[in-house]
């Protein structure tokens, strides 16, 4: 299988130059910085005079780990050139938040500053998360010098539309970190599933007793929404067949909502056709009330016997398919993970399934599992759900027949 681990779709070793240039947003530069960190990126802030008035570079310096820069005439420069320097070996530029002065600059190749002049003398991707007044944004000019830089290839992430500082509503609101963060993380992970349709499920199943009560198994979602958003990273169109969850829908991916199981069955066989992948995630509740009544049970003091029937097995119809996708299947187990996961994954006949014991995998962020394919049982140390993720998916692409 290869050692993959660490090394995958995080951005672990990449040297990212943060352009950081005036507007309210900057604020939002300073989180942006910490979680390119998280991610492994070697982040280097260049910071323009306007930017500095707003966000200070002692606050940069101290959240990426290195000096912050902000004009030509810098000193300590590796060959004295900081506008050389700074891009050499970078990995990306991501502009962020980019005012519409600096657009207009970056569209017209000025460069009378630091942040401009890299731009110029770079020799990677640039980035650009625009951050202006709506009016700014929809003037003429900025569409014109946005229209100019995305014909010389540079990628424009956003903007949002929604509340903005100066009290008006429109486009023109940067990003959020974690938006921008996902936009590189999705351009620099291989397309292992390019031109591939995965199916999935997650998150819990709610079975009705009446209109207020029901039947539910604990599962957040995050260990799946992960995954989803791993596969779409990695070049998939996924189709997310989720039960109900806080979780918002991971970008690129449509979601399906499927509150109970028979339902969750029905949209995922809806969505079968042309699927190369299903990945079964869900804690599907076994049983559902017989019966679910109309109107509100009342109390009456007296014992209550439900009766329950068993939910029909979503992956183990989908995998008995004569023209099955390649299904993955997940169980959490509280004990002997060995004999229950390889057990499940023998039943159901899986290429592929994913073990988790109950001592973190339920709800928490960090999960701790092994895979289970035909080779036999691979270990995966505890790590954050996200992480864990593009493991399984490297590990699915690995196995994947080829299309
Ligand atoms: O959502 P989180 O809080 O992040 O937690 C993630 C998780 C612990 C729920 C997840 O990682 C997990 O392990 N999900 C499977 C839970 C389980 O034990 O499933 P199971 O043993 O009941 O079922 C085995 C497999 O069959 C699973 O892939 C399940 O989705 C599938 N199944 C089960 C029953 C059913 N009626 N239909 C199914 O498709």
């Amino acid at each position: 299988m290869g050692d993959y681990i660490g090394v995958i779709e995080s951005l672990h070793g990449r040297k990212i130059v943060l352009g950081v240039s005036g507007g309210v947003a900057a604020y939002k530069a300073a989180a942006l910085t910490r979680e390119l960190r998280r991610l492994g990126a070697d982040v280097h802030v260049a910071l323009t005079e306007a930017g500095s008035r707003f966000v200070s570079a002692l606050t940069f310096h101290a959240l990426s780990g290195n000096r912050v820069w902000t004009s030509f005439w810098d000193g300590g420069a590796e060959n004295g050139i900081p506008h050389i320097a700074l891009v050499r070996g970078a990995d990306a530029v991501l502009v962020a938040p980019a005012s519409a002065g600096i657009i207009a600059r970056l569209a017209n190749g000025l460069a009378g500053d630091l942040l401009s002049a890299l731009c110029l003398a770079r020799d990677c991707p640039l980035f650009i998360a625009p951050a202006m007044n709506r009016q700014m944004w929809e003037n003429p000019a900025t569409q014109r010098n946005v229209a100019t830089l995305r014909g010389d290839g540079a990628i424009l992430l956003g903007p949002d539309e929604g509340g903005q500082a100066c009290g008006e509503t429109g486009p023109g609101r940067m990003l959020e970190p974690e938006a921008l963060c996902e936009a590189l993380l999705a351009f620099f992970t291989p397309k292992r599933l390019a031109g591939r349709k995965v199916v999935m499920t997650a998150g819990p199943t709610f079975e009705a007793i009446d209109p207020v009560r029901g039947i539910t198994n604990s599962s957040s979602g995050k260990m799946g929404y992960a995954i989803a958003a791993a596969c779409v990273r990695s070049g998939a169109e996924v189709v997310l067949v989720s039960g109900p969850t806080v979780l918002p829908a991971p970008v690129g991916v449509r979601r399906v909502e499927a509150a109970s199981a028979l339902r969750m069955r029905d949209e995922v066989l809806a969505a079968l056709p042309g699927a190369d992948v299903f990945i079964a995630v869900a804690a599907v509740a076994d049983y559902r009330p017989a019966e679910t009544a109309w109107h509100k049970l009342k109390k009456s003091g007296a014992p209550m016997q439900l009766e329950l029937v068993p939910n029909p097995d979503i992956l183990a119809e989908v995998a008995a398919r004569p023209d099955a996708p390649f299904c993955v299947g997940f169980a959490a187990e509280s004990q002997d993970l060995d004999t229950y996961a390889e057990g499940k994954r023998r039943a159901k006949r899986l290429p592929m399934l994913v073990g988790n014991l109950l001592v973190d995998g339920l709800c928490g962020d960090d999960n701790t599992v092994v895979i289970y394919d035909d080779e036999g049982r691979h270990p995966l140390p505890r790590a954050p759900k996200t992480f864990i993720a593009r493991q399984i998916v490297e590990h699915l692409a690995c196995l994947l027949p080829a299309g």
